[in-house]
């Protein structure tokens, strides 16, 4: 990631370092490591961005960086040293001795430093504590620095009993936003929603034209827009499906023709200064939904209503998915996707999960630093819950817990969408259409704020802004 667009005071990262250290107690000792760099090929790599916890708590964009928290509050940062030549090839290095002013950490040293220093600074700890299973090789790492600390207990060394996973006390912060966060969401929200827009308009204006379009041409849109406005990149691969390829869950955008007639799903966001935007719109490549685009759109978006209308502090995580499943699965029988005879009522549709045909995601996730957010999805309260049944269409044995209750500052995504593939006694006038409608969602205490609704999601809106 190139430097954010938005200063930010090291006082923001302070205070979550020092919220850290207060939940990992005064004999603890945290280590975030960032992100490595990744090859793409030869000798180019990947664009670089950090880790996101490791982000979370410095603000830090460079590689090769370590953060090391003691439960007494103290921070030091290991970064890269100074060097000119290196600096002259692949850009500048904040180096160590600048880096407590910068960071606002206590102490800061170069990364070649690290494994001397580490069996020291985990001597006389209680429990030592990284995220699991996040950074391969990163358990072997601590193993060696425990091991070297092993090796002097004759000395009178002290190794920590526990190991512990920094996952559980980091996820739980970061699931709730700050208003730092929930501001750069916003602002990445409304972004994406121009540039949704600037895809549609181009997608009509091209088709009237006589011009033949293709999803790379709406990918560039997205693309253009997010750049222009600082986004560093998407938050994740854009997906540009047309026609029939809508129908395809993790598409992603490609050389596809974008067809007069046809449905347009896109679901894209950028990413600004860490945070994700995630969005998906289903409009017609030429601007006019026809009859059966439009009934089945109408169902998806009555059915993404209902589910912006169950969000809300207090309720549960799994409630605008149950609000959506409910009119999708009644629309899909009034509809003749599913035959009432084969099938039978509402709630037979629902308990068999006959909707699943059509209808086979969930309707949302936390959004955050990564676009699949951290962040637990079951209760901590009610730990200890749980009863067991079996999954009518799998036969599997399915523990079920207490869903997460909301709070105020929780982010998710509200995405319900129906996909319907070709398939014996399913009406042709829905054969190979896939539309998804997604909105990014900031709880509040009686409802949510929609921070992506730049772009509107009625029928008419589109229309209207596709004539434009
Ligand atoms: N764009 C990924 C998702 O909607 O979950
Ligand atoms: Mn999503
Ligand atoms: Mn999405």
């Amino acid at each position: 990631m190139t430097q954010p667009n938005i200063a930010v005071p090291t006082t923001l990262y302070a205070q979550r370092r020092a919220e850290l250290a207060r939940r990992i107690g005064p004999h603890g000792v945290a280590i975030i490591p960032t992100a490595p760099e990744q090859q793409r090929n030869r000798d180019a790599d990947f664009m670089y961005r950090p880790d996101s916890y490791f982000y979370y708590l410095s603000g830090f964009t460079e590689p090769k960086a370590w953060l090391v928290i003691t439960g007494d509050g103290r921070s030091t940062v290991y970064c890269q040293p100074k060097d000119l030549e290196r600096e002259i090839w692949d850009g500048y290095r904040l180096g160590p001795d600048a880096a407590p002013a910068a960071l606002g950490v206590e102490a800061a040293l170069s990364s070649s430093e690290l494994d001397a220093h580490m069996p020291a600074l985990l001597d006389g700890r209680d429990a030592v504590w990284y995220p699991f299973a996040t950074h391969p090789g990163l358990e072997a790492r601590i193993d060696g620095w425990l091991g070297q600390l092993r090796a002097r207990v004759r000395y009178g060394t002290l190794c920590p009993e526990q190991q512990r996973d920094l996952c559980g006390p980091l996820d739980e912060m970061r699931l709730v936003k700050d208003a730092h966060e929930q501001d750069l969401m916003r602002r990445a929200g409304q972004i994406s929603a121009g540039a949704h827009i600037r895809a549609m308009q181009l997608s009509a204006r091209m088709l009237r034209a006589g011009q033949e379009v293709r999803e790379y041409h709406l990918d560039a849109e997205l693309l253009h827009e997010f750049r222009r406005h600082g986004s560093q990149a998407p938050a994740y691969g854009s997906i540009v499906a047309a026609g029939a390829n809508a129908c395809v869950l993790h598409y992603r955008a490609d050389t596809a023709p974008v067809r007069d007639g046809e449905l347009v799903l896109i679901d894209a966001g950028c990413e600004l200064d860490g945070y994700a935007s995630d969005i998906t719109r289903t409009f017609p490549a030429n601007g006019k939904y026809t009859g059966p685009q439009r009934t089945l759109y109408e169902l998806v978006l009555a059915s993404q209503h209902a589910a912006v209308a169950a969000t809300r502090a207090g309720a549960r995580f799994t409630d605008p998915h149950e609000a959506s499943v409910k009119v999708l699965a009644q629309g899909m029988l009034d509809e003749g996707l599913l035959d009432k005879n084969k099938v039978g009522t509402l709630q037979d549709v629902i308990e068999q999960r006959a909707y699943f045909q059509f209808y086979m995601h969930r309707t949302g996730h936390w959004l955050g630093m990564d676009v699949h957010d951290c962040g637990g999805y079951t209760e901590p309260s009610e730990i200890g819950t749980v009863s067991e049944r079996k999954d009518a269409l799998t036969g599997q044995t399915i523990k079920d817990r207490p869903a997460r209750i909301l709070r105020e500052g929780m982010v998710l995504t509200i995405e319900p969408g129906i996909y319907v593939r070709p398939a014996p006694g399913v009406p042709e006038q829905f054969h190979n259409i896939g539309i998804r409608i997604e909105d990014d969602a900031i709880v509040t205490a009686t409802g949510c704020e929609l921070v992506s609704r730049g772009v509107p999601v009625e029928a008419d809106a589109i229309e209207a802004l596709m004539r434009a």
